[in-house]
């Protein structure tokens, strides 16, 4: 870690400790507690460790804000991952099967950025079912690509431990807006 991500880190905790409402923690465990209850393809272990990693979501009040940060968490990993792809297309001396599948894994994830501009505008405007279609595309992303390389039993896919994260961190996305879904009906009846 830099120290300028130290210093930014212990800031933030620093300042979530002063605030007595804020017990993020026990949030982002109840939270995964029941992410997985209601997913089995999500693990509790992989759910509480991704979002306690990330600064922001020690912060995060509630659900709502929650959720929010999973996304963005999300599209980080999307994006880092078209570049990490970009990087392999560059190499030489690629197997042409393997250059063609890394192509349509660079399409598909292309396309779940720009979904994701949208689906966060959904979910600020509480639009849930809409962001709903648009994060269950992403998690297709992510199958699609894994899939591809499956059709050559001679080749692994150098992508499968990425895919993997993608697939896991999109459904916790889901899986809470579901959640606010279901209680946005609840405030309303
Ligand atoms: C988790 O589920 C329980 C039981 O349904 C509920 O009381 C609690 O509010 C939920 N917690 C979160 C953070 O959604
Ligand atoms: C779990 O993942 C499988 C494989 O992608 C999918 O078919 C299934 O619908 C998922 N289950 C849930 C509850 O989302
Ligand atoms: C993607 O998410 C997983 C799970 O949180 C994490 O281990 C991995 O480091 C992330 N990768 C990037 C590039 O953010
Ligand atoms: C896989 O490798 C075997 C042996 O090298 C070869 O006979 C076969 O055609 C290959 N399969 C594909 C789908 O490339």
């Amino acid at each position: 870690m830099s120290p300028s991500s130290f210093l930014f880190l212990s800031l933030t905790i620093f300042l979530c400790y002063f605030n007595q409402f804020v017990d993020a923690n026990n949030l982002i465990q109840q939270t995964c507690k029941n992410c997985s209850k209601s997913d089995p393809n999500i693990s509790y272990k992989f759910c509480t460790k991704s979002l306690q990693s990330d600064h922001r979501s020690q912060c995060a009040k509630n659900l709502e804000e929650l959720g929010l940060i999973t996304i963005k968490i999300t599209r980080h990993n999307v994006t880092n991952t078209c570049d990490h792809i970009k990087g392999l297309l560059k190499k030489k001396n690629k197997d042409p099967f393997i250059k063609e599948c890394l192509d349509d894994c660079l399409q598909v994830y292309s396309d779940s950025i720009t979904t994701f501009r949208e689906s966060i505008r959904d979910y600020k405007a509480k639009r849930y079912e809409d962001c709903n279609v648009k994060l269950s595309s992403v998690i297709d992303a992510s199958t699609t690509c894994e899939d591809g390389f499956k059709q050559n039993n001679n080749v692994t896919s150098p992508l499968t431990k990425r895919n993997n994260h993608i697939f896991q961190l999109s459904a916790i996305a889901l899986s809470i807006v579901n959640m606010l879904n279901v209680d946005k009906f609840k405030g309303t009846f």
